[in-house]
């Protein structure tokens, strides 16, 4: 029997209705449209709003949609690999929440932290199931609520980021289409400039955390910018060259949105054009375990059969990674 790959069989996203500008977000702090522009490329992001909806709320849609594309029932999923920083309690997993809101019956999962770099690090770890032959059917979501770890009184930070989920279901093929290859990394010495204080074994709620601010992310923007920018790319490079895949032969640049200026340099190193990167970060912002599959989903009626893509994150922890993924359809 030919080898079994883990493709793509469908893809799909969500982002909730509410659009916070750059405008409305310098009436809350001390900042402009032509700063954040400049300096990230974000021209306004999207934030769930109401009362008890949380992270789980953003992926059911996604998810909905994506079953009703592929024609299947979620009592078919096998396994939820459920990517997220804002899980929506620290337990149980929100893989769980999840499979029951969705009622998929029949599938164990997890939860899955690697920051911003957690879709890739899903999707590499989903493929296994696939390629070992144990499962047919696994799901792979990535969604964050980072609204409700952002503070909206650190300039520096809240402009970047926003909610939204995204999702993909991975199947066996037998003709080389799905994913190929992948590098993945992480670097525990990247902590101190990307991190939450307080709300761990570390250093449980307490009043005083919650007077110090500190059960939101903390980040040193310029530190994790001079270590994406070059990690990012880099693995990029990295991932191509051991697979003797030129810019010639990629169809579609897909990296996390974090920073358009990160986005410019990855592209630059892998020598990709222009029209073949996927951006939409002027839209949405930083969506953290969003960002890859949002990017997937609202491009994908442009992807073709055998489209070579290269997939790229890097995020706190520090974590970051790339996968060459042979489009299936
Ligand atoms: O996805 C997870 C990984 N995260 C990232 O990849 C984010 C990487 N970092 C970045 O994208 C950028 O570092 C930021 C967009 C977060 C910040 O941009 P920066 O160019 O690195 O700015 P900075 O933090 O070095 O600040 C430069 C100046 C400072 O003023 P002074 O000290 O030079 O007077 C800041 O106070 O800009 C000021 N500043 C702002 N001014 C207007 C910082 N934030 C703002 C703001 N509006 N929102």
């Amino acid at each position: 029997m030919s080898k079994i790959t883990a493709a793509i069989t469908a893809v799909n996203g969500y982002v909730p209705d509410y659009v916070l500008t750059n405008a409305e977000l310098s009436t809350m702090v001390d900042t402009n449209d032509e700063w954040i522009t400049t300096r990230t490329g974000i021209k306004e992001r999207r934030i769930l709003k109401g009362e008890g909806l949380a992270t789980s709320d953003l992926a059911v849609p996604a998810v909905l949609g994506l079953l009703k594309k592929r024609g299947i029932g979620a009592e078919e999923i096998d396994l939820i690999v459920f990517c997220t920083t804002t899980p929506d309690m620290p337990f149980p997993a929100t893989a769980n929440l999840f499979a029951h809101k969705i009622g998929a019956v029949n599938a164990w999962g997890f939860d899955l932290q690697a920051a911003c770099s957690g879709f890739l690090f899903g999707l590499a770890t989903g493929a296994q199931f696939i390629e070992t032959g144990r499962h047919k059917k696994v799901l792979v979501v990535g969604a964050d609520k980072m609204s409700s770890i952002v503070d909206y009184q650190d300039r520096a930070t809240c402009i970047i980021f926003g909610d939204g989920a995204g999702a993909a279901l991975l199947e066996p093929n037998y003709d080389g289409y799905g994913v190929i290859d992948s590098v993945l990394k992480s670097d525990g010495s990247g902590i101190p400039f990307l991190h939450m204080k307080a709300g761990g074994s570390l250093k449980p709620a307490s009043h005083e955390t919650i007077d110090a601010r500190e059960h939101y992310a903390y980040q040193e923007g310029k530190a994790v910018f001079k270590f994406a920018v070059t990690n990012m790319a880099d693995v990029a490079a990295e991932v191509m060259e051991r697979n003797s895949l030129t810019a010639d032969d990629i169809a579609w640049l897909v990296p996390h949105q974090a920073n358009k200026r990160i986005i410019d340099a990855t592209a630059a190193r892998t020598g990709v054009s222009e029209g073949k990167v996927i951006v939409n970060i002027e839209r949405y912002g930083n969506t953290t375990n969003a960002t890859i599959p949002l990017c997937l989903w609202e491009w994908e009626d442009k992807f073709k059969k055998g489209d070579n893509l290269i997939l790229a994150a890097f995020g706190g922890g520090f974590t970051w990674g790339s996968l060459y993924i042979k489009w299936a359809y």
